[in-house]
């Protein structure tokens, strides 16, 4: 009787081991291959789908060498002092070139324009901005200097969201920069063309320093951080996909919205045309006159170069212009009398509010008999 029970019991343990060994088994096997599907990349690139590939987020894997200038003080002083205890040179440490890629960006952006925008926010959230709108990185040396041109007339809805945006990432992307609102003086048709070249000579009489000039209209936010508000070797168009053409550029020759010459680009092809009243066709023109001047438009990748649109009514004085298609047709013949050096405009006013630089300016109305063919 004993012996039977030892035997069932023995039998009852043997089954117990045996399940345990299994059970083992597959632990051990879903471990091992959770490990080796992480190291295909096949599971983690889904996890870390929406965090940047390019610049993963921040700090975590960032090593500490990489952080901007805080060495010893006097290390990288070019006078040949040996006394690095003397606390003069650590207060004059020098700073060092921002880094090509700014650490500390952190790619898509969720943008919206259903909550209410103040811009007493907008000054509460960006206190080291200067008065007139102007930003300089504190622990880095910027390479350019940028002066951002927003073609404006009653759009100070629009530009509470702008400036809310727009601050922020600027500032991640350790721009030095002033903001600029080019303010069309009157009720005449628009010409944001124009008021585009006014912005170029009256950022430069503010400070001669600007070297690098981005055009943007008030309603457009960039999606991505990581598309780099800068001038680079060509002339740069930013707004590649936005919202209202399906993220995807229109055509091949688009340049709207948002672009960027350096001083020198901009000098080269004459600035842009003064004489695009209405909506429409003053981009393709500028693109005919980079072109032409035997330069060719770079841009993001289409990922990192979306937008947003703020949605509103097409402007009062602002319809489309019916010589549009037939004007862009003579850029060539146009471009060199027509431009920053045919520039005629009278300042009304220009006034720093703390957010931005309100410029003023009337710049005339189209000429009679263009009123409509
Ligand atoms: C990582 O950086 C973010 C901002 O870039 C900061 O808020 C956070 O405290 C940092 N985390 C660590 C662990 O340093
Ligand atoms: C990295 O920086 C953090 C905070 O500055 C510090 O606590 C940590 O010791 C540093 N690690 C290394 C490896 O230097
Ligand atoms: C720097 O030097 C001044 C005197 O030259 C001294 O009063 C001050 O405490 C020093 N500061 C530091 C941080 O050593
Ligand atoms: C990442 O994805 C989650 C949900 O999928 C979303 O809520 C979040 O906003 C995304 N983050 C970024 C930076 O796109
Ligand atoms: C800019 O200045 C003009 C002239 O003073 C003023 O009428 C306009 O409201 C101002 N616009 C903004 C957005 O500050």
């Amino acid at each position: 009787m004993t012996r039977l029970l030892l035997g069932v019991t023995l039998e009852r343990i043997c089954k117990a081991v045996l399940l345990l060994c299994l059970l083992h088994f597959i632990i051990i096997m879903i471990l091992y291959f959770d490990v080796y599907a992480q190291h295909l990349d096949f599971f983690s690139r889904f996890n870390a789908r929406n965090a940047s590939r390019a610049h993963p987020f921040s700090n975590s894997s960032r090593p500490n060498g990489t952080a901007p200038s805080y060495g010893p003080a006097g290390a990288e002083a070019p006078s040949p002092s040996t006394k690095p205890s003397t606390n003069q040179s650590a207060t004059e440490k020098p700073l060092q070139p921002c880094q090509e890629t700014p650490p500390g960006l952190v790619g898509r952006l969720l943008i919206e324009f259903s909550s209410p925008m103040s811009m007493e926010r907008v000054q509460r959230e960006n206190p080291d901005v200067r008065q007139g709108g102007k930003y300089t990185p504190p622990d880095c040396l910027p390479r350019q200097k940028v002066a951002i041109l927003i073609p404006f007339r009653h759009r100070e809805h629009h530009l509470k969201y702008w400036l809310h945006y727009l601050h922020p990432i600027l500032r991640r992307q350790k721009v030095a920069y002033g903001i600029y609102i080019i303010n069309q003086f009157g009720e005449d048709t628009f010409n944001r063309a124009k008021l585009l070249n006014v912005g170029f000579m009256e950022a430069l009489k503010d400070d001669d320093e600007y070297d690098c000039f981005i055009f943007s209209d008030v309603d457009l936010i960039p999606m991505d951080d990581r598309n780099l508000y800068r001038c680079y070797e060509q002339p740069r168009h930013f707004a590649v996909g936005m919202d209202k053409f399906g993220f995807r550029l229109p055509y091949a020759g688009y340049f709207g919205g948002v672009s960027g010459l350096s001083k020198s680009q901009f000098l080269k092809i004459n600035g842009f045309p003064n004489e695009y009243w209405g909506w429409g066709g003053e981009d393709d023109d500028i693109f005919n006159r980079i072109s032409l001047n035997g330069m060719k438009v770079s841009r993001p990748d289409i990922r990192i170069g979306r937008y947003r649109m703020i949605k509103h009514e097409r402007d009062k004085h602002n319809e489309p212009n019916p010589q549009r298609f037939t004007k862009i047709q003579n850029t060539k013949m146009t471009m060199k009398r027509d431009g920053i050096s045919s520039l005629q405009y009278r300042l009304v006013e220009i006034s720093r509010q703390p957010m931005y630089t309100n410029i003023t300016v009337e710049i005339g109305r189209p000429p009679p008999r263009l009123a409509r063919g």
